[in-house]
C-alpha cells in the first residue's frame, strides 16, 4: 500500500492523466471497470510501468494506495460518478479523499459535498487528451485542507506558464467545476466566432480551405494568437484520407455537444449574468443539427450566404479581436456574479493566469486579462484600460463584419450578439423604460421614477383602481 494516489476510469482522459501522474514521479494505482482496459494500460506503460499498479478489483485498488488515500475519478459525468462513489465509499476510511476530475455539473458537485459521504473534491481539468497527458489546466474545488493533500501532485502534472503551474484552488464545493463550466462556455463562444469568420472567408470571399488555413496561420502570429486559432489553421489545411479533398468539406456541418456550454447559458440566466455570445454559440450548435430543415429552408427561400468583397481581411481580424475580448469579458463577468451569489471568492486574476497554458481557451490575451483583473477583480474586463483601448480600436471593425455579413446573408450570431452586448453596455439611457411602462400597464408592476421614487404607476393605474 504505497501508491501516492489512485485513479478510476482509464478512458482517453483517465489514461492520459494517469500516465502524466506516473511520469511526474508519483506511484499510482489504477482501476477500470473493464479489466482488460486496465491490463492493456499497464502492459503499454513502458518506462512508466514501475510506477503503475494495475488493480483488477476496487478492493485491490484501495489496498494499493497509501493512507490517507486520494482517489481520482475519471468516469463520465452524471450517474456514473454517483455509482462509482457508492461502490467505493464502503471500502474507504473516513478521511480518504475522492476527487472527481470529470466534467461534472457544479450543482452535482455541491450536492456530493453536501451528502457528506467523506472528503470530496470537484476538479475541472481542461486541455483534452494532449493536455491531460502533458499538462492540463486544473481548476480545483474544495477546502484548503483537502487541496493541501493533493496540491503537490496537481501542480506537478499541470501545464506551466513560464514555470508557473496552471493549477489552483478556486473555492469550496462546486467552485472548481463552475469555473471549468464557464471555461467551456467561453470555449463555445470563441469556437463559434471563429466558425462565423470561416464562413465569411469561405462563402463570402470564396477562399479555398488552404487559403483559409493560411489566414488563420497568419492571425495566429498576431493579437489573436491562441490554441483555437492555431488548430483552426491546421484543420483547414488537413485533407481527408480517403478522398484527398479538404477535410472540412467532408465533415457534416452539425455540431455535437456534451452539455457544458448549455449549462453555462442556463446558469447565467439564474445568475442574471448576461453571456449572450455563449448563448448564441449554444443556439448555433442546436440549429446546426437541424440539417433537414436547413436544406428545406434553402429550397424555400434560396441560399443565404452571398459572395461579397466589401470586407477586407484586416477588418475581419480586428472584428474577431473585438468579439473575442467581449466573449471573455462575458465569461469573467459571470464568474464575478458567482462570487457574489455563492459567497465564493473566485481568484479572478489567478483564473486568467491558469488559463494561459494547458486549456482549450489558452491565448496570448489572457496575460493582459490577468494583469487587468489583478487590481480590480470584480470589474468587467471591457472597462479595464487595456481592453477598453482594444475595444475602442476594434469595435467599428466588428460592426463592419456584422453589418456586411447581415447584408450578404451570412449568419453571425455570436459576433452579432457580442456587438449588441458592447453597444448595450455603453448605452446609459436604454429602452427598458418602455418595458417597465408596459409591465405597469398590464400588471400594475410599478416602476422607479427618474425622480427616485419607487413603486410609481402610470395614469392607467387610476383607471384600473376605479
Ligand atoms: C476541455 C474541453 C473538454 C471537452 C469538452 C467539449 O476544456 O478540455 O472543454 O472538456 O472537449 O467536453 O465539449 P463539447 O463536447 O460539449 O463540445
Amino acid at each position: 500500500a504505497d501508491a501516492r494516489i489512485g485513479l478510476i476510469g482509464l478512458g482517453t482522459m483517465g489514461a492520459a492523466l494517469a500516465s502524466n501522474i506516473a511520469e511526474k514521479g508519483f506511484d499510482i494505482a489504477v482501476f477500470n471497470r473493464t479489466t482488460q482496459v486496465t491490463r492493456d494500460f499497464a502492459a503499454e506503460a513502458g518506462d512508466l510501468g514501475p510506477r503503475i499498479t494495475p488493480a483488477e478489483t476496487l478492493e485491490d485498488l484501495v489496498a494499493a494506495i497509501a493512507r490517507p488515500r486520494a482517489i481520482i475519478l475519471m468516469v463520465p459525468a452524471g450517474d456514473p460518478v454517483d455509482q462509482q462513489i457508492a461502490a467505493l465509499t464502503p471500502l474507504l476510511d473516513d478521511d480518504d479523499l475522492i476527487i472527481d476530475c470529470g466534467n461534472a455539473n457544479f450543482h452535482d458537485t455541491d450536492r456530493r459535498v453536501a451528502e457528506g459521504f467523506g472528503p470530496f473534491m470537484g476538479v475541472g481539468v481542461s486541455g483534452g487528451e494532449e493536455g491531460a497527458r502533458h499538462g492540463p489546466s486544473i481548476m480545483a474545488g474544495g477546502t484548503p485542507e483537502l487541496w493541501a493533500r493533493v496540491e503537490d501532485v496537481m501542480l506537478a502534472i499541470a501545464a506551466k506558464h513560464e514555470g508557473d503551474p496552471c493549477a489552483a484552488l478556486m473555492g469550496p464545493g462546486g467552485a472548481g467545476h463552475f469555473v471549468k463550466m464557464v471555461h467551456n462556455g467561453i470555449e463555445y463562444a470563441d469556437m463559434q466566432m471563429i466558425a462565423e469568420v470561416y464562413g465569411i472567408l469561405r462563402d463570402g470571399h470564396g477562399l479555398d480551405a488552404d487559403e483559409i488555413g493560411d489566414v488563420f496561420d497568419a492571425w495566429n502570429r498576431g493579437p489573436l494568437q491562441s490554441y483555437l486559432i492555431e488548430i483552426s489553421g491546421k484543420v483547414a489545411h488537413a485533407r481527408d484520407v480517403a478522398t484527398r479533398k479538404p477535410l472540412l468539406s467532408q465533415i457534416v456541418d452539425a455540431a455535437g455537444q456534451k452539455g457544458t456550454g448549455r449549462w453555462t447559458a442556463i446558469e447565467s440566466q439564474h445568475r442574471l449574468a448576461p453571456v449572450p455570445a455563449i448563448e448564441a454559440a449554444v443556439v448555433a450548435r442546436n440549429l446546426s443539427a437541424r440539417l433537414e430543415e436547413r436544406a428545406r429552408g434553402q429550397e424555400v427561400f434560396g441560399p443565404a450566404p452571398q459572395r461579397f468583397d466589401t470586407l477586407d481581411r484586416e477588418t475581419l481580424e480586428r472584428g474577431l479581436i473585438a468579439g473575442k475580448v467581449l466573449c471573455y469579458a462575458q465569461g469573467f463577468a459571470m464568474l464575478s456574479a458567482a462570487t457574489r451569489d455563492f459567497g465564493w471568492d473566485l481568484p479572478m486574476a489567478r483564473i486568467a493566469q491558469i488559463w494561459r497554458e494547458g486549456c482549450i481557451i489558452r491565448s496570448t490575451m489572457l496575460d493582459a486579462m490577468a494583469s487587468a483583473l489583478d487590481g480590480e477583480p470584480g470589474v468587467n474586463l471591457m472597462f479595464t484600460d487595456h481592453f477598453a483601448a482594444i475595444l475602442r480600436d476594434t469595435h467599428d471593425a466588428l460592426r463592419q463584419v456584422v453589418a456586411q455579413a447581415a447584408l450578404h446573408g451570412h449568419p453571425t450570431p455570436a459576433l452579432s450578439s457580442g456587438l449588441a452586448y458592447f453597444d448595450a453596455m455603453r448605452t446609459a439611457r436604454g429602452t427598458a423604460d418602455m418595458i417597465q411602462a408596459q409591465r405597469d400597464f398590464f400588471g400594475l408592476h410599478g416602476f422607479v421614477h427618474v425622480n427616485g421614487k419607487a413603486d410609481q404607476h402610470g395614469p392607467w393605474a387610476k383607471a384600473a383602481a376605479t
